[in-house]
């Protein structure tokens, strides 16, 4: 494990097996937990450090995650709030598998439309469906695009 010295276990210390999300937009640890589902009472093992001091970046955050290895949407998704994360996959304490993240095409329930007259809102079991724009999150409901503060619609 390379690294400055908070990377190397001052700040947290090292997991056997999980994920480590590094390289994460300053700031923005606790949105990419968000977007990949983990809010509220949680029964994982999680180590998060935010605004800390890193070569390439002045600043970032890191995520690791204790025996949970992340599926290719939920990286995906990490790409909206940081577009610049890393994902690493520990196994037996070693970097595993490398890989940044991917802009998803779309999103399937994982943002609410804004607009309140949206099918989507309506007391009807359909999911949220957006596309993923230049512009913005595009509802393929409605035509909302959401183009600002993505993270306060995530359901
Ligand atoms: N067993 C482990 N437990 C916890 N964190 C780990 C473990 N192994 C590596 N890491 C962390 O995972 C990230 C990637 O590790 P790696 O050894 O590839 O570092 P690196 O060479 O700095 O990579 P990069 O070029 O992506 O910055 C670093 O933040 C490192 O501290
Ligand atoms: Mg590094
Ligand atoms: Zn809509």
């Amino acid at each position: 494990m390379t690294g400055d010295a908070t990377e190397r276990g001052l700040l947290i210390s090292p997991i056997k097996h999980g994920t480590v999300i590094d390289h994460i937009t300053a700031g923005e640890a606790l949105n990419v937990l968000k977007i990949i589902g983990i809010t509220g009472t949680t029964t994982e093992s999680i180590s998060v450090a935010t605004n800390v001091k890193s070569g390439k970046m002045a600043k970032k955050d890191i995520v690791k995650i204790e025996n949970r290895e992340l599926f290719k949407d939920e990286v995906n998704r990490i790409s909206l709030i940081a577009p610049n994360a890393s994902i690493n996959i520990i196994r037996d304490y070693k970097v595993f598998a490398k890989k940044g993240v991917e802009t998803p095409e779309f999103l399937v329930g994982i943002v609410r439309c804004p607009n309140p007259g949206c099918i989507s809102n309506a007391n009807e079991p359909i999911q949220s469906r957006f596309e993923v724009q230049e512009k913005g999150l595009h509802c393929l409901y409605c035509d909302w695009v959401i183009t600002r503060d993505i993270t306060s619609y995530i359901i």
